[in-house]
């Protein structure tokens, strides 16, 4: 398939698209920069790249978080329009721009990255938590919508996947049974396209949200977060600081 790559930086998306042309001869690329944190003014543009052209998946999978997590009282007004404009209207947005082509060929993949923050209310990570349930609702009322026209609807529940966003603490950015890469949690996540319409993706990752779904009270949850994250950053900013001292 040809691939259709939008994100903000052009840097990345000029390697993206340079190393997928390199491991995958006769694939062509096309990269389309916009910010999704701007909202509604940047569809026209994506509109403009995707006229025309045959999209048979979709990856909704730009997503941000506050990095380290905080409390909502101390986000900027920016940060809380990026997680809507970022996290919830991309996805209706990009979902009703390829829709209508994907009815009317009767086929088509919409994959709509989610989260297991979504599992239960995360304190310290408030929007995030709740962008992504919104995610999970609208992923699965689509599906159902959509059942017999020859559309997959996936949701995709990743628990903890070594990126950027993961990258305030040190335990999160280190492999582990519950700590994935992104090569291991893909190649997992890829393989249960068509076979699962919610999943985690990855099944030690769906022992975690078995357990949080259907064992733990959601408010133990909640509070053992709640307990956790203030200790988690704290660590985390004094692991930091040592870091700096050293390198003094
Ligand atoms: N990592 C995890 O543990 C985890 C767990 C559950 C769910 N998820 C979900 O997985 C998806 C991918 O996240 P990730 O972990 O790969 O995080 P990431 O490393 O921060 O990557 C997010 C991607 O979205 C892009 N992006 C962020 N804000 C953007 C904006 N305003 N406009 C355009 N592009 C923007 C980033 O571009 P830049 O490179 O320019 O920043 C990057 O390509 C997200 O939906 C996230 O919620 C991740």
């Amino acid at each position: 398939m040809n691939i259709l790559l939008i994100a903000r930086n052009k840097d990345k998306l000029n390697d993206a698209s340079q190393l997928i042309r390199e491991e995958s001869p006769g694939v062509e690329t096309e990269i389309v920069q916009v910010d999704f944190s701007h909202g509604r003014v940047i569809y026209q543009e994506i509109a403009r790249h995707v006229e025309g052209k045959n999209i048979g998946i979709l990856v909704n999978n730009v997503g941000m978080a506050s990095n380290p997590p905080k409390k909502f009282a101390e986000a900027s007004e920016d940060e809380v329009w990026g997680h809507v404009n970022v996290n919830v209207a991309s996805v209706v947005a990009m979902t009703q721009l390829v829709l209508p082509g994907m009815l009317a060929r009767g086929r088509g993949a919409i994959i709509n990255v989610g989260s297991g923050a979504s599992c239960f209310p995360m304190p310290y990570l408030a929007i995030y938590s709740a962008t992504k349930a919104f995610v999970d609702f609208f992923s699965e009322s689509l599906s159902w919508e959509l059942r017999g026209s020859g559309i997959t609807v996936q949701t995709l529940r990743p628990c903890t996947v070594i990126t950027n966003m993961t990258s305030f603490s040190e335990n999160n950015s280190k492999p582990s049974f519950f700590v994935a890469t992104t090569k291991t949690y893909v190649t997992s996540a890829l393989a249960t396209l068509s076979h699962s319409g919610r999943t985690s993706g990855y099944w030690p990752h769906g022992l975690q949200e078995f357990l949080m779904d259907e064992v733990f009270n959601h408010r133990l949850c909640m509070y053992m977060i709640g307990v956790r994250f203030p200790a988690v950053l704290k660590a985390e900013q004094m692991r930091v600081a040592e870091e700096h001292a050293k390198k003094k």
